[in-house]
């Protein structure tokens, strides 16, 4: 007789109380390559399942004490990959119907002929075998997209970033400041996170991660002779000045309008860095003169973050910096001034990060000990 069950070890587990149908089932399986569990009650049934895991559970309907669809209904979460073929020995489709409602695959009726009884499992079986390739072909899927999507995401990072350190070359000669403003804003707006702020969640994070370093994009439109200039600017230079703020929103808001909305959020954010990290919690800051709430709250961070950066190393038009507790009473100072308090509070329980964030970068550029030129 050749054999109908795939060829590997299947695991069927027998529930029926009378013994010659588990005769006759053992002898229906001896060609097949089966390991054949045998219960007669739904005590031991529970048993075998739980400590088998068999791929089948040949259940009988009419057992002693519990029932067999009864006992189906009560481990209905416990079956795991097991798949339940209800055997009866009425055929009764009222019965059938409900054990399949309950879960079981196939049902077949007693006593048993030998082609329907493997081709019932067989075709479990197969079932089985298409719903986990179809499961493992969706998981591979969506790996793929997954690495796709960062790849995309990865390019694109790296382009606005490099498009944001072209517009900071010309005033950063040593390059680290988008990286650091970066690290304090991450630094600042992480531990609202933890807070449970309610504006702060990791969406808002990335956002704030992709978009602090676009804070000053717009200054790709001021001329080198302010940009650059050593002395104070005149009111006339400082007005002009003022518009990086303008142009870099400008610029930002075509290609956020371009981007979907799930692509574009950290665009958008971008384009409300960039037009208001210059804003005052008091309302005297530019271009808009917004006051409190009603400036964008990544606006509010990245303006700490720049206001730390700017006096934490030198600049074109200072060459001097200053020390950490220096910094620190001019931020307490501003607190509600310039600066959002709540703000300033994050910063406070975070200095020490703010100080790491400082030394690390100054150990990373060599050019801070020998300015080039
Ligand atoms: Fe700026
Ligand atoms: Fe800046």
């Amino acid at each position: 007789m050749t054999q109908m069950l795939p060829d590997k070890d299947v695991r069927i587990l027998l529930v029926d109380d009378e013994p010659s149908i588990r005769k006759i089932v053992s002898l229906l399986l001896r060609n097949e390559q089966t390991t054949l569990f045998e219960a007669t009650n739904t005590t031991e049934a529970h048993d075998l399942l739980r400590r088998e895991k068999p791929d089948i559970m040949l259940l009988d309907i009419g057992l002693p004490g519990e029932s067999g669809l009864q006992f189906l209904e009560r481990i209905q979460d416990e079956l795991g990959e097991t798949l339940v073929i209800m055997s009866t020995g009425v055929d009764d489709a009222l019965v059938a119907a409900q054990a399949m409602r309950l879960g079981a695959k196939d049902y077949i009726v007693k006593p048993y002929n030998h082609g329907t009884f493997l081709s019932s499992i067989r075709s479990a079986l197969e079932k089985r075998e298409l719903v986990r390739e179809n499961q493992r072909y969706k998981e591979g899927l969506e790996r793929t997209v997954a690495e796709r999507t960062k790849e995309v995401q990865e390019a694109q990072d790296a382009t606005v970033f490099a498009m944001a350190k072209i517009a900071q070359s010309r005033d950063d000669e040593t390059g680290l400041h988008l990286e650091r403003m970066r690290d304090y804003s991450i630094a600042l707006a992480s531990h609202m996170l933890e807070e449970e702020h309610a504006i702060v969640d990791s969406a808002f994070v990335l956002d704030l991660f992709r978009s602090a370093p676009l804070h000053d994009i717009g200054k790709v439109g001021i001329p080198d002779a302010i940009l650059l200039k050593r002395d104070r600017l005149t009111p006339e230079e400082f007005t002009l000045m003022k518009t990086h703020s303008i142009i870099g929103a400008q610029c930002l808001d075509g290609a956020a309008e371009l981007a979907t909305s799930k692509v574009g959020s950290f665009l958008r954010m971008g384009k409300e860095v960039a037009r208001h990290h210059h804003e005052s919690w008091d309302g005297s800051g530019y271009p808009d003169g917004l006051a409190g709430t009603d400036i964008p709250l990544s606006a509010r961070i990245v303006s700490l973050a720049d206001f730390y950066d700017a006096l934490a190393f030198p600049r074109v038009y200072r060459p001097t910096s200053f020390p950490h507790e220096n910094i620190r009473n001019m931020i307490s100072e501003l607190r509600g001034k310039k600066f959002d308090p709540e703000i300033v509070d994050v910063f406070l329980a975070n200095e020490d990060k703010f100080v790491s964030i400082r030394v690390r970068s100054a150990d990373e550029s060599v050019y801070d000990e020998f300015p080039p030129g």
